[in-house]
């Protein structure tokens, strides 16, 4: 069960053996869940998909089924499906944990996909940071021995926040730079090879699979609220037991930590949906559910599912300092507003995280975080934009007092700026 104190609902995705025993084998995947459905089964799924709800995975929450319909609308000349699993969101562990431990889920959501819009190819593609990940997936292949109907291959994808954006994974794949493309190329109608192209996160992929295996219906029975289905989340901070939980949507964040055994201090603030996402206050959200469209009501989202709680001692401008310091630092490099944006948020941050700040220091990043919306060629510098407009909003008193050279928080340990 899902250890949350009144959901009753099992685990989906994490099901089967523990974590300690490592990957899900061929064998073991398909005594426990049996063989994907192949035609005439298959006609109905992308209805299914849709009748679901399900939504991605990868961050901006867009409905599956309506992205395989418009991939299988183009699809008449090739097309090509990427499971994206490239997670290069620095906290987030959920990706890496699913391809390591159940990877012939992951593969089965791709060659459903590549069945339903009508694909010539499936390639997987993995960070290659994620070392566990990149060997399980790579062994699983093997352990299929070329039986799917289609060519899987795997690509490991550099190391970097934005190799796993869209424009970026097909730029790479097409010519070995992963550095985003022009918003205006759509890898749905341009992609890789110039097919049609469906990426689509591993865990989106994964949900794929079980709802071509027990339905439509019995995916939207898990879901406390709007949002139907279970999900991924990766919790970090001062919780008993961080890292990957699967939990049904619109449960609590009380629920969640309590799931992840308690805090172990007190919470001041909570990051949510990774560093794309944006800083909520606990008072905000611990009994508000995390359900992505309550979550994009309040101004924030669920986004990759990462959860960080920051500890109520911890000082709110360095904590968004670092962060932003890290998006200006993971630019691709070659938008001005991106570069030079990022970059002057960046240093007036650090300024008034050390508590010297220039006079216009607190004013300029509150403008600069509304300019630069739409100017970058990828959504990298609205997520730094969100991520700073929130931490404005959430520790506005901490952000005044560095202006004035003082904080009130504890001077950080060695090790930890
Ligand atoms: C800067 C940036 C980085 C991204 N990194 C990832 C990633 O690592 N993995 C991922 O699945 N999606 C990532 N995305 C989202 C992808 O562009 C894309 O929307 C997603 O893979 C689609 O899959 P989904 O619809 O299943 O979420 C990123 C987006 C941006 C703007
Ligand atoms: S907006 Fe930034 S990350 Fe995106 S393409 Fe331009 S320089 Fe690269």
């Amino acid at each position: 069960m899902l250890a949350t104190a009144t959901t009753t609902i099992e685990p989906r995705l994490l099901a089967g053996q523990p974590f300690a025993a490592g990957a899900e084998s061929w064998d073991q995947h398909r005594a426990r869940l049996g063989e994907l459905p192949r035609s005439p089964g298959l006609a109905g799924i992308i209805p299914s998909i849709e009748r679901s709800g399900l939504i991605g995975r990868g961050g901006a929450g867009f409905p599956v089924g309506r992205k395989w319909r418009s991939v299988a609308e183009r699809s008449r000349r090739g097309a090509v499906v990427v499971a994206n699993g490239a997670e290069g969101e620095p906290r987030s562990a959920k990706d890496r944990a699913l391809m390591h431990l159940r990877p012939h889920l992951v593969i089965d959501g791709g060659v459903l996909a590549r069945a339903a819009i009508g694909a010539d190819e499936l390639v997987i593609y993995v960070g290659s940071e994620h070392g566990e990940a990149v060997r399980s997936m790579s062994r699983a292949i093997a352990e299929r021995g070329g039986r799917d109907p289609v060519a899987i291959r795997l690509v490991e994808a550099p190391r970097g926040y934005i190799s796993g954006e869209s424009s970026a994974v097909v730029h790479y794949l097409n010519a070995r730079d992963a550095r985003p493309t022009s918003a205006l190329e759509r890898p749905f109608e341009r992609g890789v090879g110039s097919h049609p192209t469906l990426v689509q996160n591993v865990e989106s992929l994964a949900h794929a699979a079980l709802i071509a295996r027990f339905g439509d219906a019995w995916y939207r029975e898990a879901g406390r609220g709007r949002t139907r289905g279970t999900a991924l989340v990766t919790v970090s901070g001062p919780v008993r037991f961080p890292g990957v939980h699967e939990i049904e949507y619109g449960i609590t964040m009380a629920d969640l930590v309590a799931m992840t055994g308690g805090a172990t201090t007190e919470i001041g603030a909570i990051l949510i949906g990774g560093y794309f996402g944006g800083w909520g206050s606990v008072r905000d959200l611990w009994g508000a559910p995390l359900d992505p469209v309550d979550l994009g009501e309040a101004g924030l989202g669920f986004g990759c599912g990462l959860i960080g709680l920051l500890e109520a001692d911890a000082c709110g401008v360095r904590a968004t300092e670092r962060i932003v310091r890290y998006m200006a630092a993971e630019s691709a490099r070659q938008c001005g507003p991106c570069i030079f944006g990022l970059g002057a948020m960046a240093a007036a941050l650090d300024r008034l995280a050390i508590r010297r700040p220039l006079p216009d220091d607190l004013e300029n990043l509150a403008r600069w975080s509304a300019q630069i919306v739409g100017r970058g060629a990828c959504h990298h510098p609205d997520g730094a934009a969100a991520l700073l407009t929130s931490g404005l909003r959430v520790f506005g008193d901490d952000f005044d007092r560095h202006q004035r050279g003082h904080c009130a928080h504890p001077s950080p340990r060695a090790g930890e700026d």
